[in-house]
């Protein structure tokens, strides 16, 4: 039982050091950018940060990326559309409003785990 506990704490400890990694990449001023543009460009209403909704999670994408250079093509997908890439019937829509520099930061908020 104890050593059950300790190894829970050991997950809190390291899942906290890595996702405190991954916002450490990102300026404290362009999270709060990629926040206001996740909330006012309707992103939420079809993606929640940690749990399945008719999209992916934030963080799922995050960590099926992980490790891997797409923020460019995901930039341009959030921008044009995507379909097919998570099993879903559904598409992720084209969503121009955004601008390019906008898109490009929203991609790199999501590849680090949407802090
Ligand atoms: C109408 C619902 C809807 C809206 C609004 C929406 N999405 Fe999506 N999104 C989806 C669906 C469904 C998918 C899965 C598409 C697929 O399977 O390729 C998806 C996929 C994605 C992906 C993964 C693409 C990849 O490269 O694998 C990202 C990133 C994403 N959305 C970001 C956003 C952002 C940022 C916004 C707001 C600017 C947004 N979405 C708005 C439904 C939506």
């Amino acid at each position: 039982m104890r050593y059950l506990f300790i190894c829970r704490l050991c997950l809190v400890l390291v899942f906290g050091a890595i996702t405190g990694m991954a916002a450490a990449g990102m300026k404290s001023g362009d999270v709060s950018a990629a926040r206001a543009l996740f909330a006012n460009n309707g992103c939420a209403g079809c993606h929640d940060i940690s749990e399945r909704s008719s999209g992916p999670a934030m963080r799922d994408i995050a960590s099926r990326y992980q490790g891997k250079k797409v923020n460019a093509d995901m930039a341009r997908r959030i921008r044009e559309g995507s379909i097919g890439r998570w099993g879903d019937a559904e598409a992720h829509p084209p969503i121009g409003v955004l601008e390019p520099r906008e898109a490009r930061l929203l991609a790199d908020w999501i590849l680090s785990g949407a802090p």
